[in-house]
């Protein structure tokens, strides 16, 4: 199977992202992080697309007129480098209608509590603090909502009496770090078939 490019957006630390170079590196996806592009130039997801001689690209939104001239830039970095699949990870901006119309159904995402409960920022503490006794993590495809769009993998984790928000951030990280990787091989081995809201995995 030919191998896909991957273009992987960051804001932070970039744990996925190190994942998902991981899981290329040693033949369980079968595909390349071809760019890693951050909208923080300070973001160490950078660095570790360096470290591994992928390209790393830091846009600055203040340095475009509106959201979609900085989008319009995005895609002609992903474009230029090949872009199948673009995967969200850590990247802290909605993604709007031209990077979406750019990649229709080829935009995916990682959030940090089992969708639909919890969405946007700091999942997991809104979950801690809600007294939930579960939860997880979930890789969607992107719309343009909130972290609204279908599901493809979700993780469930417990959670404990003496837990912190930071304890169970660490618990859900872990699985993160396993179902990311997981959805995009699945992606790029075209076992993904998406009917409205409901996205199948074939065999
Ligand atoms: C993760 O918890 C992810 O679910 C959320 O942002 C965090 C990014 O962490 N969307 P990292 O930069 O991948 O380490």
């Amino acid at each position: 199977m030919e191998k896909k490019n991957l273009g992987v957006l960051a804001s932070g630390r970039g744990s996925n992202l190190q994942s998902i170079m991981d899981a290329c590196a040693a033949g369980r996806i079968p595909a390349r992080v071809a760019v890693v592009i951050s909208d923080n130039n300070d973001a160490y997801a950078l660095e570790r697309a360096r470290r591994a001689g992928i390209a790393a690209v830091a846009v600055n939104i203040d340095d475009y007129t509106d959201k979609a001239e900085y989008e319009r830039y995005i895609v002609k970095v992903l474009m230029e480098h090949g872009v199948h699949l673009v995967c969200l990870a850590g990247y802290m901006r909605l993604v709007g209608t031209t990077m979406l119309d750019a990649f229709a159904g080829r935009v995916m995402n990682i959030h940090p509590a089992l969708l639909p409960a919890f969405p946007g920022l700091h999942g997991q503490e809104q979950a801690w603090r809600y007294g939930v006794k579960y939860s997880g993590c979930t890789v969607h495809f992107v719309d343009d909502g909130m972290d609204t769009g279908p599901i493809i993998l979700q993780a469930v984790v417990p959670v404990y009496d003496d837990d912190t928000a930071d304890t169970l951030a660490a618990r859900i990280l872990e699985q993160e770090h396993r179902i990311y990787p997981e959805a995009i091989n699945l992606y790029c081995t075209d076992k993904l078939v998406i009917e409205g809201r409901i996205v199948r995995i074939g065999a």
